[in-house]
């Protein structure tokens, strides 16, 4: 057969095989690339397989991304974060907002190298602006530049924003936002240093 006309019958035949490829359901899909994962990643340090296994949020996520996943059951995902968030047990809210500014700037903590002694940084910085004096950030959340200040220190605004370090997705499922409270990432006095960052008057959020 001519070489060209083999060609075209090659290029005719390419959307219909991959066509076919294409019928994967998005399940079959999520399967498959933890299937890739779990062959492919080592545990190493603190970084067990166990981190594969998304829990019941992440996997509705996963399911539906990118797209937001239905009403239901993101209703009731988002009610048990809501559930899993503990408030602090003397009833402060605040900390020091110096303590409060080296945990937003230090980026280390969860990762395979790093001594799971010592305690996480927030990184916040990565995702959000908090501050003038600090021109290298991130902007994937919202600046959080004078967030008390614009917001008022008021016992429901400090809860709202309590509840949303702690577990982010009892108000957005699929937010990129660590969940710092309930994974885990920072203690409670940790959470209480940030707040303070966040509403302190003299905190340079705030200026
Ligand atoms: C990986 C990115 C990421 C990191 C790291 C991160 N955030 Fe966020 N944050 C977000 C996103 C995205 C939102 C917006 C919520 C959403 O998804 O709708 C948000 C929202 C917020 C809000 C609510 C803002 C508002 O106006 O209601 C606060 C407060 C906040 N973050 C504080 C922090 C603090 C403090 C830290 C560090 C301890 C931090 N974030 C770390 C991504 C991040």
């Amino acid at each position: 057969m001519h070489s060209l006309i083999r060609l075209v019958i090659l290029l005719a035949a390419v959307p219909v095989v991959s066509g076919a490829a294409v019928h994967a359901t998005q399940p079959d899909r999520n399967a498959q690339a933890l299937s890739v994962m779990k062959t492919s990643f080592q545990a190493k340090g603190q970084a067990g397989m166990d981190r594969l296994n998304q829990d019941k949020t992440q996997a509705l996520c996963s399911l539906h991304a990118p797209a937001a996943p239905p009403a239901e059951p993101t209703a009731k995902v988002v009610a048990a974060n809501l559930a899993s968030i503990k408030l602090p047990a003397d009833g402060k809210f605040l900390g020091d907002w110096k303590r409060g500014q080296a945990i937003a700037e230090e980026g280390t903590g969860e990762q395979y190298s790093d001594d799971p002694a010592k305690p996480s940084g927030g990184n916040c910085y990565a995702c959000h602006e908090l501050d003038k004096q600090q021109i290298a950030y991130g902007t994937i959340g919202p600046s959080l530049y004078r967030y008390g200040k614009n917001r008022g220190s008021s016992e429901p605004i400090l809860k709202l924003t309590w509840d949303m370090l702690y577990d982010m997705k009892g108000y957005a499922v699929c937010t990129a936002m660590p969940r710092f409270g309930s994974k885990g990432i920072l203690t409670e006095q940790q959470i209480k240093d940030v707040m303070a960052l966040l509403f302190d008057p003299d905190s340079p959020v705030n200026k």
